[in-house]
């Protein structure tokens, strides 16, 4: 498995135990930062991310700022990118069960490197179950392609 990991100025220490605990898991990891403390705009390594993971270069990613908020909305506006920001292994697992998000996002404020390390293993180990979640995805794609939402339900 690859996987892109990103975050701003307030989540580097986060970012560098979760990218060793990935590496640990012989996930091979994209760091695309920042690497530095110094003031960094969360959307730039939201972008980055979601670039890597709508084209294809990884299977999925990782990002971090304070709460997760930030970075996940930057990262949802990049087509095809379904990033959800999770507080619990439950949501995160979840989340790729049901709604095959392919961005994890967490706040380095707002949780602990170990619940963070649960919510990043139920995640990746989780699968897209497919079926009825399928149909509502796709609902989700077409409201994201033509602004728009044919079904009533
Ligand atoms: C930075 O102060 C903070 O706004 C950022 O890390 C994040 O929480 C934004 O959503």
């Amino acid at each position: 498995m690859k996987l892109a990991i990103g975050n701003d100025h307030v989540a580097v220490d986060m970012k560098n135990e979760i990218r060793d605990f990935l590496e640990s898991r012989g996930v091979e990891v994209i760091d695309v930062g920042t690497h530095d403390r110094g003031r960094f705009n969360y959307p730039v390594s939201g972008y980055r991310v979601a670039r890597l993971v709508a084209d294809g270069e990884v299977d999925g990613g990782v990002l971090i700022c304070g709460t997760g908020v930030g970075i996940s909305l930057a990262a949802n506006k990049v087509k095809g990118i379904r990033a959800c920001v999770c507080s619990d292994p439950y949501t995160a697992k979840l989340s790729k069960q049901h709604n095959n998000t392919n961005i994890i996002a967490f706040g380095a404020r707002v949780i602990g490197p170990e619940l963070a390390k649960m919510i990043v293993e139920e995640w990746m180990n989780a699968k897209f179950e497919g079926g009825r979640h399928q149909t509502r995805v796709d609902m989700i794609t077409e409201i994201e392609e033509t602004q728009h939402l044919n079904a009533q339900e």
